[in-house]
């Protein structure tokens, strides 16, 4: 028996001069044309990683114009004193990085998430293995894992192969939670992705560089939006 899943690709305005209102305005129109599902919001607080970006206001505020779903990644300190910005700023996912509190906080953090019926996120650095997050799972607090693929703070940086491994671990370990992959994808590594059990793919350099978006966002899901895997990872 094979999986059936469904890709979602999450566009990262990140590269864009996203404070000029025109810009972001005419990204946001191209990335509903483009078939994407998500917006993704990097939320940097210059404390967590080294750059500082925007917060929960200009979410509100494209929330209120788009039809694309809002993906929020904090990128910050102490995620627990901002998180409920977020919440009612709109967003329908907030993933909060596994490394920014403590592991009581980030419970706690992740639950008030839950109960505002937001899909919960845990973001995991490059250099934090899949097992830290086992128990989380277990106690079903977590709806989406965020895989790094490329050390936060910046776009348009190269995919570390290790995080293609570190997307399969976290599939062996729960059949049924969200993979986003976060960082350097492109057409050519997101076939492994798909492949490894990943469901949503952020990509920003590679999707608003590309010419034809739309064909980009076919391609970065496969072609066919629900491709049937080999549920390889059940079949030792
Ligand atoms: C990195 C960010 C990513 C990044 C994605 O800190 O979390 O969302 O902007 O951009 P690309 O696809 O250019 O790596
Ligand atoms: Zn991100």
């Amino acid at each position: 028996m094979g999986v059936f899943k469904i890709i979602r690709i999450s566009g990262s305005f990140l590269m864009l001069d996203y404070n000029n209102d025109e810009v972001l305005e005419e990204a946001l129109v191209e990335l509903e044309k483009s078939g994407a599902n998500f917006v993704h919001f990097d939320v940097m607080d210059g404390k967590f990683v080294k750059n500082k970006t925007f917060d929960h206001k200009l979410v509100k505020k494209i929330q209120e114009k788009t039809n694309l779903m809002i993906d929020v990644h904090l990128m910050v300190e102490y995620p627990e004193n901002v998180v409920e910005d977020y919440i009612k700023a709109g967003a329908d996912i907030i993933s909060v990085h596994y490394e920014s509190t403590t592991p009581e906080n980030l419970e706690k953090t992740l639950k008030l998430i839950k109960s505002k019926t937001v899909l919960s996120g845990v973001a995991l650095n490059p250099e934090t293995p899949a097992y830290k997050i086992k128990d989380l799972l277990k106690k079903d607090l977590v709806d989406v894992v965020v895989v790094m693929g490329v050390k936060p703070g910046a776009g348009g940086q190269t995919f570390i192969p290790g995080s293609a491994e570190k997307v399969a671990e976290i599939r062996e370990m729960s059949k049924s939670v969200y993979i986003e992959v976060d960082g350097g994808v492109n057409i050519k590594n997101s076939k492994i992705l798909r492949t490894l059990g990943a469901n949503i793919l952020v990509s920003g350099s590679f999707l608003f560089g590309s010419k034809n978006m739309r064909k980009t966002v076919k391609a970065l899901k496969g072609n066919n939006y629900a491709s049937r895997i080999k549920d390889y990872f059940t079949k030792k």
